[in-house]
């Protein structure tokens, strides 16, 4: 018998559209980098994945390909996806470890069944020796510190890049859900639409994704007379261009995709069962991910529905620190969504 068995930590991987997060049990969060691949065009080589690729964009050559391997909360590059897993956990708990490890794994609520397969297959890619799938909502809302396994109503709204997950929680499960492929990369795309048809100017999706982080508010603008300096390419002849941008018209610009978010609250809050209904009324809406970050984004759902609306305490990682206590309690999980390999 061997002296000692090298045992595989518990970890819980959160594959995020923008940002994918690895947590490891008893640690705590390890890896938080962007879910992006960088590699040779031609020989498909890798030359950098996640923070180290994130740097090199826009500073590389021609020649490079850029991939980001999930789209809208699913994964649409498997082969890409899998290396960029791959490497992100066995960063995080080393290769030595890397044979058997038990996962938690965050999924969007509205999947495909071939985008389910992806996700385990991945996991099964790594060694996963068991999978428990966690709906990122279930997980946000546990993130958040919400009683989700006591008889009463939690209701949750997951803002990431990707997906927006609007769920009913009570009773260790989610009663009620509603996910649109909808968030902070549709109001990236609003801002870029918008300088393409007011300004004439292409930019590049960091420029657009920085306009929305210098926004003062999403919700009231009066006071809000900004103009910004946007650089990118003039639309007809491709020379490089400068731009006076008006914030108050940037902010318009996104208001059709917050609309969007409204909706999606409103489809659940709609059908709120009337014993839960009380719990909701008094407690509010609690909103994670990146995009919970949108200034008066809070005021703005608050305003329109009537209920208290609150931005959870490190909004953009609760999905994986829920996800994370399930993987610090993976005994404890039931046999629902889990599957041995
Ligand atoms: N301060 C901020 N204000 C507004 N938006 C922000 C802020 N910080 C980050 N974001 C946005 O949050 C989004 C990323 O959020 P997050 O990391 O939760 O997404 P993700 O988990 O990768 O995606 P998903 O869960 O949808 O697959 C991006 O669109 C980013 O622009
Ligand atoms: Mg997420």
């Amino acid at each position: 018998m061997a002296l000692f068995q090298l045992v595989s930590p518990d970890i819980a991987v959160d594959i995020g559209t923008n940002n994918t997060r690895v947590y490891v049990k008893d640690k705590g969060i390890v890896v938080n980098e962007p879910s992006v691949v960088i590699m040779r065009g031609e020989s498909k080589e890798i030359i950098a994945i996640g923070d180290s690729a994130e740097e090199l964009i826009g500073r590389s050559p021609g020649n490079i390909r850029i991939v980001h391997p999930l789209r809208d909360g699913v994964i649409v590059d498997y082969e890409m996806a899998q290396i960029m897993i791959h490497y992100f956990v066995s960063k995080a708990i080393g290769t030595r470890y890397f044979m058997r490890p038990r996962v938690v794994v965050t999924m969007p609520s509205k999947v495909s069944k071939v985008e389910h397969s992806a996700v385990i297959n991945a996991m099964e890619k790594i060694g996963a020796r068991q999978i428990f799938v966690v709906e990122q909502a279930f997980a946000a809302a546990l993130g958040t510190g919400l009683p989700v396994y006591e008889p009463q109503g939690s209701f949750i709204v997951d803002i990431g890049g990707g997906t927006t997950e609007v769920a009913l929680v009570s009773m260790g499960g989610i009663v009620l859900s509603h996910s649109i492929r909808v968030a902070g990369n549709k109001i990236d795309e609003a801002i870029s639409g918008f300088l393409k048809k007011q300004h004439g100017i292409l930019v590049t999706e960091r420029v657009a994704e920085q306009l929305k982080l210098d926004l003062a508010d999403v919700f009231r603008t009066e006071g809000m007379e900004h103009v910004a300096v946007v650089r990118g390419r003039d639309i007809a002849t491709g020379m490089p261009l400068t731009v006076d941008v008006d914030m108050v018209k940037v902010s318009e610009a996104i208001s059709d995709t917050l609309r969007e978010i409204l909706g999606a609250i409103k489809w659940v809050l709609g059908r709120i069962p009337p014993e839960l209904a009380a719990d909701i009324l008094q407690n509010g809406i609690f909103l994670t991910g990146g995009s919970a970050a949108l200034p008066n984004l809070d005021s703005m759902i608050a305003a329109e529905f009537g209920v208290p609306v609150s931005v959870a305490r490190d909004a953009g990682e609760c999905t994986t620190l829920g996800a994370g206590y399930m993987a610090d309690h993976f005994d404890m999980l039931g046999n629902m969504n889990r599957s041995d390999s």
